[in-house]
């Protein structure tokens, strides 16, 4: 598998849970993330994409929002180091012109300063599958689907080939619709600041039994 996207959901009930504010769950998600990552890349994977920020996200509280913001920014400064030391190529799909100016410089400049990566993380932020899409038609000079795709955030990168979503939802809820066309899903209970190694390597039991027909004929 080259490229795993997961939607990090389960936050909040985590937090709830343990009688936390919603904040402590989406830390609890960051640290989450940092050790998804790792297994990642010991996994031979070399894209992983996480949906962290909604464009229907905005609506939830102003605490909420900017305490996710802040977070971001937080965790783009305090892991720089590490993400560049081990060749981990950082990138932010999604509407980023919707971001403060100051959170759209702390992107570029940490997109600039791992650009060289080998494994790239793909953050989805204020991202929204429909929205990429009608971003990518403006763009659209004609051709067929090839030339669509590079017009998509996602340029470049292959479509993933297992999608996972933590916390017991069955729904996509506007990610990456155009490149899950042919993308295989695994759904589980545990809400993500939970997902262990085992659950990560349960999720990649299940991919490798499944057959890829991708609309033609099982090969025997
Ligand atoms: C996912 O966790 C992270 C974001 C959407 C930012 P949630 O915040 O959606 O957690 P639940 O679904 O309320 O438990
Ligand atoms: C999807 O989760 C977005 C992220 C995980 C960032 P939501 O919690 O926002 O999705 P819904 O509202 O349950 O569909
Ligand atoms: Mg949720």
């Amino acid at each position: 598998m080259r490229h795993l996207a997961i939607i990090m959901d389960g936050n909040g009930r985590w937090a709830k849970a343990r009688r936390k504010p919603r904040l402590a769950g989406h830390r609890a998600g960051a640290d989450a993330l940092d050790r998804v990552m790792r297994y990642c890349k010991d996994a031979g994977i070399e894209y992983l994409t996480v949906y962290a920020f909604s464009t229907e996200n905005w609506k939830r509280s102003k605490t909420e929002v900017s305490g996710l913001m802040k977070l971001l920014s937080s965790f783009m400064k305090s892991k720089r180091d590490e993400l560049v030391g081990q060749g981990v190529r950082f990138m932010v799909i999604g509407r980023r012109d919707d971001l403060s100016t100051k959170l759209q410089k702390e992107i570029a400049s940490l997109e600039e300063a791992t650009k060289n990566g080998r494994f790239t993380l793909a953050v989805a932020l204020s991202y929204g599958g429909r929205d990429e899409i009608v971003r990518a038609a403006a763009k659209f000079k004609g051709g067929g689907e090839k030339e669509f795709s590079d017009c998509l955030d996602t340029a470049g990168i292959p479509d993933p080939e297992l999608i996972i979503r933590t916390s017991g939802e069955l729904r996509l809820s506007n990610f990456l619709l155009w490149q899950a066309a042919y993308s295989e899903f695994y759904f589980t209970d545990v809400l993500w600041p939970d997902f262990s190694k085992e659950d990560f390597d349960m999720a990649l039991a299940s991919f490798s039994k499944r057959e890829r027909r991708m609309g033609g004929r099982a090969k025997r």
